[in-house]
């Protein structure tokens, strides 16, 4: 199967499960994410706005959105499904986002095989040194989104919650390849790739940043800061830095940094540092029993000058 199909499949898969979660314990994070976002539409003007990651649509409140916002979704079905909740066909990118996912399809397929003899597999620990290598010198660049920025002149860029979604679905893809994470080589216990992998992600998520802080529009992002696995009991203090330093309680939780290591907001502010910072809030999702997402939303204003 080709690289691009496989993705899309993918990702029908993960939306499917997204839905189909119990969510009898969203209520306060889907309120506070459609405020959000909301709020971005509004700073859209009348000019259409770019929503990444829209997705099916249930954070997105596509009633505030101008004529003419385009909904951005590599999941083939991600239109439709927005049609059916929201009565709007709204003009759709479906390309990936980081533009590094086909490589990486790619890249994983041809080090699983010799280059010689067709279908013969490479021995599995050479194939996983020589993946961790070219891995580590794949550098995924957002060039569908820099055209599209350029093209469209957005009013304002919303990031729908997929910025931290980028390294789930290349771990994903990888899987089909390698079997389940993680990919161990024995006797020593190392895991190469995972270690490429996370140097793939933070470049992907830079990256992305870099590219929509060189755009004109103000930028409305919400995503996953973190994932805390078996503790129902954090709490947020202030808003401190690190974020690990925000979480109170939990003493047995277990994080998961979901942006391998980026920091959003201080990369925004590098990149752009002329945009006035307008909200910066983090918030507790409950996602399943075991499973709290530290949601992070950041708006910054315009580049001036
Ligand atoms: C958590 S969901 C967002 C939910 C969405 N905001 C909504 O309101 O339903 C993340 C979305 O990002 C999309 N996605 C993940 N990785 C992507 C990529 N590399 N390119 C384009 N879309 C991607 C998925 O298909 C999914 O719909």
């Amino acid at each position: 199967m080709k690289g691009t199909r496989r993705l899309r499949r993918l990702l029908a898969g993960e939306q499917r499960g997204f839905l189909a979660r119990d969510r009898e314990n969203w209520g306060d994070h889907l309120s506070r994410v459609r405020a959000f976002l909301g709020a971005g539409l509004a700073a859209s003007g009348c000019r259409p706005a770019l929503i990444l990651g829209a997705g099916a649509g249930l954070e997105i409140p596509w009633a505030a959105a101008p004529r003419g916002t385009m909904g951005w979704d590599a999941d083939p079905w991600s239109r439709a499904w927005t049609l059916l909740r929201h009565h709007r066909w709204a003009p759709w990118c479906f390309e990936d986002l980081t533009g590094g996912l086909a490589d990486l399809d790619d890249l994983a397929r041809r080090c699983l095989r010799q280059p010689w003899g067709r279908g013969l597999e490479r021995p599995r620990d050479r194939a996983i040194r020589r993946l961790a290598a070219l891995l580590a010198s794949a550098r995924p660049w957002p060039r569908h989104l820099e055209l599209r920025l350029a093209e469209l002149r957005p009013g304002a860029v919303l990031s729908a919650n997929v910025l931290g979604q980028l390294g789930v679905v290349a771990q994903r893809l990888l899987e089909f390849h390698l079997g389940p994470w993680p990919w161990i080589l024995f006797p020593r216990g190392e895991d190469p790739v995972s270690e490429a992998l996370e140097e793939w992600i933070a470049h992907a998520v830079r990256a992305q940043l870099k590219v929509l802080a060189a755009s004109a529009a103000p930028l409305w992002l919400i995503h996953d800061r973190a994932v805390i696995h078996g503790s129902q009991d954090v709490s947020l203090g202030p808003l401190r830095e690190p974020w690990e330093e925000q979480l109170e309680g939990g003493g047995s939780a277990e994080l998961e940094d979901a942006l391998a290591g980026v920091d959003v907001r201080a990369e925004l502010q590098l990149a752009a540092p002329g945009r006035e910072l307008l909200r910066h809030e983090r918030w507790l999702w409950p996602v399943a029993p075991g499973q709290l997402h530290l949601v992070e939303a950041v708006a910054l204003g315009p580049p001036t000058g």
